[in-house]
């Protein structure tokens, strides 16, 4: 199986080095061409609790036209799918199967309607991971890859795609109801990842700010509530339940907000707690706790921004 992995952050990375590490062909895209030809020349540097490795890596900063993959695992942030998902649908052959593997609601849908639905499969991967260098990631944890099929039961193909994955490092299950996996591992980003952003800490360190467990399940009541109304019921105890646990197992990981935020970038807010709120507006319904956490990663990404500009005025006046 020829994959292609869309996406040079800290997941694509992971990915590419696991699969190429374990003998799976494997080229890995990323729209900056210094990138492309930096990680060609140098493979992907992947370290972890217990080893650390150097994968080679064919590294692309354009898509041939009608280029032959037979799988293309999209792994930008949410606020790219479109762009990604116009480039996809103009430069892939017609029989390459689309895998999201994104945070956030709405990547699947949006890969769909340049793609068309037959050929997209959504997923979740709860595989962890930070950047340390364009090239370079730390492997916190080797979490587990859920795949669907966009409509109806497990196909072959998505069985296969699965079975390739698994063979190739990358732990992989079929889901009856992905979309289901898609909302809990919304309520997971919602939980870890802004309350990491504002506090600029660890995964695991959540877990020593007194409280926060009340206001883990105070963000997790809003999320329930909407994804009930979405046709989904989940259990307060028991998301909480799984969610200190994914804390714990990925306690060493930045995520990929914190991410963002100290690399000075947009973040995948508007994907997340905005999304539970832009839902649930639209019901008549207010998300308070949500809405606070949206509010306070957007002013954190505003003042990186202005402090970038008042850094490139001072420059100026001197
Ligand atoms: O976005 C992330 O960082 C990851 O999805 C997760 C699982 C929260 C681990 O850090």
């Amino acid at each position: 199986m020829k994959i292609l992995i869309v996406g040079a952050g800290a997941i694509g990375l992971l990915l590419t080095g696991i699969i190429s590490h374990n003998g799976g062909e494997v080229v890995l895209f990323s729209r900056r061409s210094e990138v492309a030809k930096y990680i060609s020349k140098n493979g992907i540097k992947i370290i972890s609790e217990k080893n650390e490795y150097v994968s080679r890596a064919e590294c692309v900063s354009s898509i041939e036209p009608d280029a032959k993959y037979d799988l293309a695992i999209v792994t930008v942030k949410s606020y790219d799918t479109a762009n990604i998902a116009k480039l996809l649908s103009e430069k892939l052959s017609r029989q390459t199967y689309v895998l999201t593997l994104q945070n956030g609601l709405n990547n699947a849908e949006t890969l769909a309607n340049f793609l068309g639905h037959e050929r997209v499969f959504p997923g979740i991967t709860m595989q962890s991971s930070t950047l340390l260098g364009t090239n370079e990631v730390l492997h916190v944890f080797n979490g587990l890859t859920i795949i669907g099929n966009y409509a109806g039961p497990p196909t072959e193909d998505v069985r296969k795609i699965a079975h390739s994955l698994s063979m190739y490092g990358v732990p992989c299950n079929i889901s009856e109801n992905i979309w289901r996996n898609i909302w809990f591992k919304l309520m997971v980003n919602s939980v870890i990842n802004p309350l990491t952003a504002i506090l600029r800490v660890k995964n695991g360190l959540l877990l020593e700010i007194p409280f926060i467990d009340t206001l883990i399940k105070n963000i997790l009541e809003e999320a329930i509530s909407i994804a009930r109304l979405h046709g989904h019921e989940f259990e307060l105890d028991d998301c909480f339940d799984k969610i200190i646990r994914i804390i714990r197992e990925t306690g060493n990981n930045k995520s990929s907000m914190l991410q963002d935020i100290e690399g000075g970038r947009k973040t995948e807010i508007d994907y997340l707690n905005g999304k539970i709120v832009q839902l649930a507006a639209k019901h008549g319904l207010e998300m308070p706790i949500n809405r606070a956490l949206t509010i306070l990663v957007k002013g954190i990404e505003k003042m990186n921004n202005d402090s970038k500009i008042n850094k490139w005025r001072n420059s100026i006046q001197l």
